[in-house]
């Protein structure tokens, strides 16, 4: 059985099988056609953060091949104490053919995995964004034809999102720039595991925006205080001004240069409303993805 956690869970191989997958049934999709995949199969959703794009468009996938969803808070699967873990993922996993969860701790979706008898597919840990990542390379690919070689720079906080497109980027062949300031950049552990396990690939950290941005494939960006963060957000905002990613760094930018945002944005701190609504941004074909890439990953992972 397969489990996505982290994308260390996944070959290369597996990766482009999975974009393969989103981008044929995104083919099919706007032709009018959803294949069933899935008939009668159960989605069941844990989440403990709020989640507009990954909770909708997980249930939407899973209903667009035929199967269906349920939702869960922490509350009401029993997380707040009322039950153990290991118990909650045996109980819920033998209802369920899937297992979607949005935690706080990244441990606790590799632990209720072990226990789990079904996948279990990380909708967004403190530590990891697989699924996001994944939709960014789709975006990429059918935007810029290629991954290879295509140099990917994220402009902000090396948090989940950065972490996981800096996986993603060493298992596609891109090249990876990470702009942030003085204490917001990858962990040494962070690098040290990613060169193990990639060691062809190098992560480039700089603390200029402009510098890193020069010769961008995709300039990306993420919020600067994270889900949970929201009492750091203040001295956050203030370590992170120079970082806006607005018309006068995309300037700085090869003119082909695309932007991207995993949202939800804060418009007007980390990126400017030009950026975002301008002509470069490709944010919102982003989101529409995060549907696309989940009906191929929902049929990879389930062997369909
Ligand atoms: N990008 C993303 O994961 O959005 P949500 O938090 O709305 O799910
Ligand atoms: N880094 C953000 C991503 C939201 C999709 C967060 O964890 O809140």
């Amino acid at each position: 059985m397969k489990h996505l956690t982290t994308l260390y869970d996944l070959t290369p191989s597996d990766l482009m099988d999975i974009l393969q997958r989103a981008a044929d049934l995104k083919a099919l999709f706007k032709k009018g056609e959803r294949p069933p995949l899935l008939q009668g199969r159960v989605l069941a959703q844990l989440f403990e953060k709020p989640s507009l794009r990954t909770r909708n468009s997980f249930e939407a996938a899973m209903i667009h091949l035929g199967g269906s969803g349920i939702f869960l808070t922490t509350a009401e699967a029993g997380l707040n104490g009322r039950e153990s873990l290991q118990d909650i993922a045996k109980v819920l996993s033998s209802f369920s053919d899937v297992i979607t969860m949005r935690t706080f701790s990244h441990s606790l979706i590799e632990d209720f995995a072990k226990h789990s008898n079904c996948p279990v597919i990380n909708g967004l840990s403190d530590e990891r964004h697989p699924c996001q990542a994944l939709t960014d390379l789709l975006t990429i690919q059918e935007t810029l034809g290629q991954l290879l070689d295509v140099h990917l720079v994220f402009i902000g906080d090396g948090n989940n999102v950065a972490m996981s497109l800096a996986i993603a980027s060493a298992m596609a062949g891109m090249k990876m720039t990470l702009a942030a300031p003085k204490g917001f950049e990858y962990s040494i552990e962070f690098l040290k595991e990613l060169s193990v396990r990639y060691p062809k690939h190098r992560v480039r950290q700089v603390e200029s925006p402009t510098e890193a941005v020069r010769t961008a494939d995709v300039v990306y960006t993420d919020v600067w205080a994270s889900m949970g963060q929201e009492e750091d957000a203040m001295r956050r905002n203030k370590a992170f001004a120079g970082f806006q990613v607005n018309e006068k760094l995309m300037k700085a930018a090869p003119k082909d240069a695309r932007f991207m945002h995993d949202l939800p944005a804060k418009r007007g701190l980390e990126v400017s409303d030009g950026v975002m609504d301008g002509p470069q941004s490709i944010v919102f074909q982003q989101a529409e993805n995060r549907m696309h890439l989940a009906r191929g990953l929902f049929a990879w992972i389930l062997g369909k």
